[in-house]
């Protein structure tokens, strides 16, 4: 299939901001949106309730994992999460359960001509784990990316001990390219991860929302 790659818009981040969804499965209905100054609350409370559940698959955190995500510390990082958005080198989603903030998903470094290319990031609430939340948020941002924002290639890189993790990339058809070695410093050391990769040209009409909808893991909302 041929693809056209298009000139962002200057000073615009085509696709951004937007509201890519939903989707409905199990566990409700899973949407994808821009973060916002009040998903304070929401994202402190359950990123320090849910320490041992995220912090072995997140980059060490200078200065400790309760200060680093306390409520004070999210106008900071939303300003520069709005200013990456704004600047179009990345996407970062909040995902959203029946209207509730659940998690995020982030596209990163998000690299224009000749590349048009980005990884993709992501964590959810341990309350609603295994109810198809994240798998429905990371194929409706990789429709996203694919579609409107214009990216060829997309790349999640995954500890090998993130069973969890490595089974979302496999449900949505990411291809596992290699293992990088001492890739990100995790929980206090650098850790392995594997890559995995998905291009354009690989998505089916419908894309992964479509391939979801077809094996009965997800509905339209
Ligand atoms: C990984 C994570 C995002 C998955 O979110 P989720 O909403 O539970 O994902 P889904 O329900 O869409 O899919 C999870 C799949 O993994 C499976 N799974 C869960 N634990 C598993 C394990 N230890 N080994 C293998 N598969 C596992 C589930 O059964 C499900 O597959 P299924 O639909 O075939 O039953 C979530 O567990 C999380 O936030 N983990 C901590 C942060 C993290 O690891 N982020 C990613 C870093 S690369």
């Amino acid at each position: 299939m041929a693809h056209s790659y298009p000139e962002p818009p200057v000073g615009r981040h085509p696709g951004w901001p937007s509201r890519p969804g939903p989707l409905k499965v199990p566990a409700g209905v899973v949407a994808l949106r821009s973060v916002r100054l009040r998903d304070g609350s929401d994202w402190s409370a359950i990123r320090t309730r849910d320490e041992r559940h995220l912090s072995p698959w997140e980059p060490t955190m200078p200065g400790g994992w309760i200060r680093r995500n306390a409520a004070t510390e999210w106008p900071g990082r939303w300003l520069q999460l709005r200013s990456a958005g704004r600047r179009g080198v990345a996407l970062p989603f909040a995902v959203t359960l029946d209207g509730r903030f659940v998690g995020h998903v982030m596209v990163g470094n998000v690299l224009r001509e000749p590349l048009l290319s980005a990884y993709v990031g992501y964590w959810v609430d341990s309350t609603v784990t295994g109810g198809g939340v994240i798998t429905a948020a990371v194929a409706l941002a990789v429709d996203h990316c694919f579609g409107p924002v214009g990216l060829h290639r997309l790349e999640a890189t995954v500890r090998p001990e993130n069973g969890a993790s490595i089974r979302v990339l496999e449900k949505l058809g990411f291809r596992q390219e290699g293992l990088f070695r001492r890739y990100l410093d995790i929980d206090g050391a650098w850790r392995d991860h594997y890559c995995y990769a998905l291009t354009a040209d690989e998505l089916l009409p419908g894309g992964l929302a479509g391939r979801l909808v077809a094996e009965g893991r997800a509905s339209r909302a």
